[in-house]
């Protein structure tokens, strides 16, 4: 699949080298095609490309935002057309939010023409994005939005990464619960100095 990753930091970086591996063609939107950052990471591996973003978002099918959440307004009314895509928004805005939306999700539905948007990838650190793994078993990913497709899309990846389970939050209506759910994870890990290497599963008996 042909994957835009919108920015190259934490998240994106662990994402874009995670489904590189399994062969997914992966286009990096960046503002500084100069960064050393970029230019490494795009150098790294082969099914990895960087791109100013419009140019990323053009050439792919699915589109990964990792940016702070301020940022995303502005990047959404450069998208150009998204009428035919996915778009995974992988922010939190737990802290600041994308004035004057809500959250990724509503700001990228009221700014572009996807229909398809949904919440992904926010859950975790970005470690447990980078190694879903832990003692043999792949910890749980979490998804939200309306689109049907989108979310389909969103598991697929997060499989096709490593993580055992993808649970369906809900619609757009779950996604501030699915931002409070990651709000929990960064409670426990950095203000609860339980540490970055913890994550979810969800354990059930059998039915
Ligand atoms: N860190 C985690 O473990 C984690 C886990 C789940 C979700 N999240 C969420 O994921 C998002 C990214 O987190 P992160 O830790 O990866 O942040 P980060 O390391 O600070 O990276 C942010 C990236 O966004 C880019 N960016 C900022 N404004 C931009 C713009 N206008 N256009 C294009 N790119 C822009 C930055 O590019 P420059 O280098 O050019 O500044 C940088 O590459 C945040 O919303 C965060 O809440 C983080």
């Amino acid at each position: 699949m042909k994957i835009a990753i919108i920015g190259t930091g934490n998240v994106g970086t662990a994402l874009a080298r995670g489904l590189a591996n399994v062969g997914h063609h992966i286009f990096l939107g960046a503002r500084n095609l100069d960064d050393e950052k970029v230019k490494k990471l795009a150098h790294q591996h082969k099914n990895i490309s960087a791109h100013l973003v419009s140019d990323a978002v053009a050439a792919a099918e699915v589109v990964i935002v990792a940016t702070p959440p301020a940022a995303v307004p502005a990047i959404a009314k450069n998208l150009g057309d998204v009428n035919d895509k996915i778009i995974i928004d992988a922010t939190n805005s737990v802290v600041a939010k994308p004035d004057p939306y809500q959250n990724g999700v509503e700001a990228l539905l009221a700014l572009t023409n996807s229909k398809h948007v949904v919440k992904c990838f926010n859950s975790t650190g970005f470690e447990n994005m980078a190694n879903p793994i832990y003692h043999g078993m792949g910890i749980d990913m979490f998804v939200a939005g309306d689109s049907v497709k989108g979310k389909e899309v969103a598991c697929q990846l997060a499989k096709n990464l490593g993580f055992a389970e993808c649970y369906d939050f809900g619609g757009n209506d779950k996604v501030n619960l699915l931002e409070q759910f990651a709000l929990a994870w960064i409670n426990l890990a950095i203000i609860q100095q339980q540490g970055r290497n913890i994550a979810f599963k969800i354990l059930r008996r059998d039915r």
